[in-house]
Formats: C-alpha cells, structure tokens, sequence
C-alpha cells in the first residue's frame, strides 16, 4: 500500500474507512492543472484494499487525459467505493450519503458523477449532502440524467472514425461489429448501431440482458469466453478495464478496436502489440469522452441537449482525425499520439 501511494503520479489520495458498512471510500486526485478534479464514483466489491486503490489511481490518471484532450476545463479524479461482499443492500442509502459528505467536505477539490455501479439515482441520494459538487442526477432534481446515452454517442462516433481510417468510409454500416458488454452505454451504442445498419454481435454475463437484445433485435449471441476469439471488423470492450493484454491481443480477429471501457490496455505496451498486429486501436480516452463532455456543456456551460450532442461528435471526429494521422506521420501508436495531444493541452 504504501509504495502505491509513493510511486503514484498524482496529486492526492484520500482513503476512509466506513465503519458503519464496511466499506472503503478512496477519493484519488490525479491533476488539478486544467481545474477541479472531476471523474466518477465506481461502487463494486474488490479483492483487496490494494487492488481497489489501484483501480482508483488508474482511473483517476485516465480522466486526467480524457479532460485535457477534449479541451475542458477540469482535471483528473476518481472515486472508488470498495464494498464488503456481504453489504445489506438497506445500508446502501446511507453509504452514500455519507460519501456524500465526504466530497462536500473537500469543498469542491472533487466532484463527482456516475461510474460502473452508480447511477443518475444514486447522485441524487449522494447530492442530499454533496451538494453542489455532484452532477448527472435525475432530471426532476435539476440534473442531466444517466450520462450513459451520451457516451454511447461518442463511442458510435469512434467507431465511425476508425471505420474511416480502417476501410475508408465513416460508416459501419455492413461491418460486423462485436460490442462486450451491454451495460447503459453498451445499450446505447447497439441502438446507434442497429440503425446505421452494422451487423452485430452481443456478449455479456448476464444472461437476462443478452436474451432481451436478442429477442428484440434479433442480434449473434458470442459466449464471454469466446470474445477475444470472434472475427469481426470493429470490436467495442464496453465492459471491464485491462481486456487488451498479452494474452488476449494475440487471439484477436478484428481489424479496429473502438468501444467505451476505461484502461482497455492493461499496459502501455499493449497498444504496441495491437500496432504489430495492424489493429487500429481508438484510444479509449477519446472514444468514451462523450459522457464528460456532453454533461459539462449542459450543466455547467448551459447547452441545449442538441447542441452537446453536436459538441461530443465534433470533438471527438476532429480529435481522432487528428491522433490518427499523428500515429501514422511519426510512426508512433495511436494511444501514444492521444496522450501527445492531451499532454500539450497539460503543459
Ligand atoms: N464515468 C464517467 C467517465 O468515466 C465519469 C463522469 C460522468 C464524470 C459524468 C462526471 C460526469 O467518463
């Protein structure tokens, strides 16, 4: 624990013990250079306090990046909160506003919103004492809503970016496209899909979901264990981080990676390996940075729900165009020409 904490590259790290539930609330403050520190709370079960402050650590580092190239004015920030495996779900109310508590008492170092399991509800009961450093609670409490829909807007424009750079037209429709993971944005991003026309092919663990999707749109069905080893054109991780890895990368059959998970490379090294494969790989910093930005343009910045959809598209087509032509100009991989662009913002 304490080398995590010495060797990390960030700012600063909070770590409290909730007695009454059990649980860790570790609030990691990557960069406050381009402004306050802003990324999600992640609520979910780990192994060990290690890994879940890593988790936090990484997150926060990749949010640093995510605001600095989408040219907004926050910094890097994440929130976890490490459950016990045998949380009452009645305590789940008070965890939160006692996190709650926590963020407001930083008085506005961090602010937060949703993040794999939380939810638009969940900042509600979190803003009753976090207030007003909470954003994307529900609309009826001045909020903006599940950001999920908005990232999945962003990822559909990644995937028309790399369907550009991989096979020269900016549509997938026709390409056979795997999404791991049907979660909000997994959702959204489907729908996006299914009406531009792309064949398309589900995975998740939960069953009930992948059943649902099938039934109503009639999409392939690939087994979790057999992901890495489908053939496609684009395949989209919308689930977990650290999928892209020396075990996996070699199976894959894909001809472009595009997809909304945090830290899809588990290290750095991971993009050069997809470089030596020829697969394209949209940084995930850039393809999942339509939720921040679509939320901070209305919440903070007064735009119309049209014209932060407007903004995420452009964004994120220019930024790719962009990275994608510095990768291949200097030969580098995409994912070091992403952090290029985001570190000129840092410096
Ligand atoms: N989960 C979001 C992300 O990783 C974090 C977030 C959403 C932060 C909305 C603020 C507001 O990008």
């Amino acid at each position: 624990m304490e080398s995590l904490i010495r060797e990390w590259d960030g700012e600063s790290m909070i770590i409290r013990f909730d007695r009454v539930a059990e649980a860790f609330i570790i609030i990691a403050v990557h960069s406050t250079r381009l402004g306050p520190a802003i990324g999600g709370t992640r609520m979910k079960q780990y192994p060990d306090l290690d890994s879940a402050v890593l988790d936090a650590q990484r997150l926060a580092g990749g949010m640093t990046y995510k605001w600095a190239a989408s040219g907004l004015d926050a910094g890097g920030g994440k929130a976890v909160i490490s459950l016990p495996s045998d949380l009452d779900p009645k305590m789940r109310d008070d965890l939160l506003r006692r996190y709650g508590a926590a963020v407001k008492q930083l008085n506005g170092l961090f602010l937060t919103g949703p993040d794999l399991g939380t939810t638009s509800e969940d900042m509600d009961v979190i803003a009753e004492s976090g207030d007003p450093y909470i954003f994307c609670k529900s609309p009826d409490r001045g909020g903006t809503g599940n950001p999920g829909p908005l990232t999945a807007l962003g990822v559909f424009t990644g995937i028309q970016a790399a369907a550009k750079q991989a096979f020269g037209e900016a549509t997938p429709a026709g390409k056979r496209i795997l999404v791991q993971g049907l979660g909000s944005v997994g959702q959204g991003l489907v729908k996006y899909l299914h009406k531009a026309g792309a064949e398309i092919l589900i995975s998740d663990v939960n069953k009930t979901i992948i059943q649902q999707f099938k039934e109503d749109f009639g999409f392939e069905i690939v087994p979790p264990d057999a992901v890495y080893d489908e053939s496609c054109d684009i395949f989209a991780p919308c689930a977990l981080g650290g999928i892209l890895n020396q075990q996996t990368i070699p199976r894959l059959r894909c001809r472009a990676i595009a997809g909304a998970a945090n830290n899809q490379l588990e290290v750095p090294e991971d993009s050069i390996r997809l470089k030596e494969r020829q697969i394209l790989y949209t940084p995930d910093f850039i393809a999942n940075s339509g939720g921040i930005i679509g939320v901070i343009s209305m919440e903070t910045k007064g735009l119309t729900r049209k014209a932060a959809e407007e903004k995420i598209v452009r964004s994120i087509t220019d930024n790719l165009s962009c990275i994608f032509k510095m990768a291949s100009d200097e030969d580098i991989t995409t994912d070091e020409a992403a952090k290029r662009l985001a570190d000129e913002r840092l410096k």
